[in-house]
């Protein structure tokens, strides 16, 4: 039994026990859900990524290679939302492969998922701490490196090395004290924050047209170097691959389906309307990105969307961007944190993990003990590690989950096929094959592209069983169940 598909969880009694949870409050409306998504969606993909991919990969195609990689997530969002509508609890991934593939296969969903979230939230309070400086630098103020960097770091142009990244540090306690205090608080700051950013990105679209230079487009796919991904199509693909990450986040709002009031309908619209208007959002970016500026003069910077800005010469936009990129990339981390921390209250509450990730707190009914050591980890990651290294580690576990979502949809459309959708993926099996091609073939793109990527997942994968044979196993309430 490779991977115990004995030990399944029953969709019914999964359905019974959401209905029941009181432990999480029911408080998430549509709009909600669509701004956690965006929350969590609008980042360091687009503020930081999109100009090194235009510069070393697609030229101003890669308002292409955006519309293609939104065409990948648009089959696992299908898929998604297929799961979350019907099965409305907070695991996630983790739990549909549960309910379909069997209990070693959740777990090691469950546990790759850490690689979205958790590094995820890592990697984008470094860009975090990186942008609060440059905002501060229009103050003329500036952080000691020893203590706005970490070992791994260097300020451009110089090869001193810095302590601690203790910016970093401190918006991921800050912002989990925010998810402590409650699902509605967390997601009201969300709010205003989605607002800022949306406002922002659309207020450089809206001037951005005017400056269009056409003969920016006039190499819109440059001819390809004779390296693989070095412009033409084949850049083109890589720079998807790239700007992949611009995408994560629209499943997170999958992990607040027990937190949402009326899941069944409101699950789809929040994870595929995120993605809808964020998709569009960022090919407009882009285009304007590419067409304001020439892509070669992105090449090296690490904030491209300051290149733009300088050749529109609107002075003011540098730092209202600058502050609504700071405001937006702490609602990635608090969503990204928020997505972590309710996908172990589930493994909690299913025996796989300690009961400290699923307690929670008497008035403010989140799961606070969890909260707070995900605090800890991610910001010691986030103060000390080489985060470059694993930056790309998010994009690959994402890419993982993703393939078994994709495939959980057929296999319980296979085993159960009677079984109510609220929401069902179009052309089946068609869409989730697609997902499976479209994600697995990025996935294998990144892997392939740097094999140690590959490796690290294999030995995170590796460090998980051992932990799943240790505790998880011997502690399981569905084995205990069915003994
Ligand atoms: N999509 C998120 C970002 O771009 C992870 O920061």
């Amino acid at each position: 039994m490779a991977f115990e598909l004995r030990f399944r969880k029953d969709i019914s009694q999964l359905q019974s026990d959401a209905a029941h949870n009181t432990e999480l409050k029911r408080t998430l409306g549509p709009v909600n859900l669509i701004n956690l998504g965006i929350g969590a969606i609008i980042g360091a993909g687009l503020f930081s990524l999109t100009g090194i991919a235009a510069a070393e990969h697609a030229g101003p195609a890669v308002s292409l290679s955006f519309v293609i990689a939104a065409i990948g997530c648009a089959f696992a969002g299908l898929c998604y939302a297929e799961f979350a509508a019907m099965i409305p609890v907070a695991g996630s991934a983790y739990t549909y492969a549960y309910a379909t593939m069997g209990e070693l296969f959740a777990w090691i969903i469950g546990w790759d998922l850490v690689l979205e979230y958790a590094v995820g939230a890592s990697t984008v309070a470094v860009s975090w701490s990186a942008y609060l400086a440059k905002f501060l630098a229009y103050f003329k103020i500036q952080l000691p490196t020893a203590f706005s960097m970490s070992y791994w770091q260097t300020p451009p142009g110089s090869t001193e090395h810095g302590l601690v990244n203790l910016p970093a540090m401190i918006i991921v306690f800050a912002v989990s004290l925010l998810l402590i205090r409650g699902i509605q608080e967390s997601a009201r700051a969300n709010a205003f924050i989605v607002g800022l950013k949306v406002a922002v990105v659309i207020i450089f679209i809206g001037l951005g047209f005017a400056y269009i230079n056409a003969d920016n487009y006039a190499e819109f796919i440059p001819a390809n170097t004779g390296a693989f991904g070095h412009f033409g199509w084949s850049g083109v693909l890589k720079a998807a691959g790239m700007v992949f990450f611009a995408f994560i986040g629209f499943d997170a709002v999958s992990t607040a389906a027990q937190e949402a009031k009326n899941p069944q309908k409101d699950m789809p619209i929040g994870i595929l309307g995120s993605l809808i208007i964020c998709t569009i959002l960022y090919v407009l970016f882009s285009f304007v990105m590419t067409g304001v500026a020439n892509y070669k003069e992105f090449a090296g910077v690490a904030a491209p969307v300051a290149v733009a800005i300088e050749k529109m010469g609107v002075s003011w936009l540098g730092p209202a961007i600058n502050l609504a990129i700071i405001a937006g990339y702490s609602s990635v981390i608090l969503v990204m944190l928020l997505g972590q921390s309710r996908v172990f209250y589930t493994m909690s509450k299913d025996g796989l993990l300690p009961k400290l990730f699923s307690d929670t707190h008497p008035k403010y009914k989140t799961p606070w003990k969890s909260n707070l050591l995900f605090a800890l980890v991610v910001s010691l990651f986030a103060g000390f590690a080489p985060i470059a290294l694993v930056g790309e580690m998010t994009s690959v576990g994402t890419l993982f989950a993703f393939v078994v979502v994709c495939a959980a949809v057929l296999i319980l459309r296979y085993k159960e096929p009677n079984r109510e959708r609220p929401f069902k993926t179009p052309l089946v099996p068609l869409i989730p094959i697609l997902g499976i091609l479209s994600c697995g073939g990025l996935l294998v793109s990144l892997c392939v592209s740097d094999y140690l990527h590959a490796m690290r997942l294999v030995v995170w994968l590796a460090i998980g069983l051992v932990f799943y044979h240790m505790y998880g196993k011997k502690h399981s309430l569905v084995r205990k169940a069915q003994a």
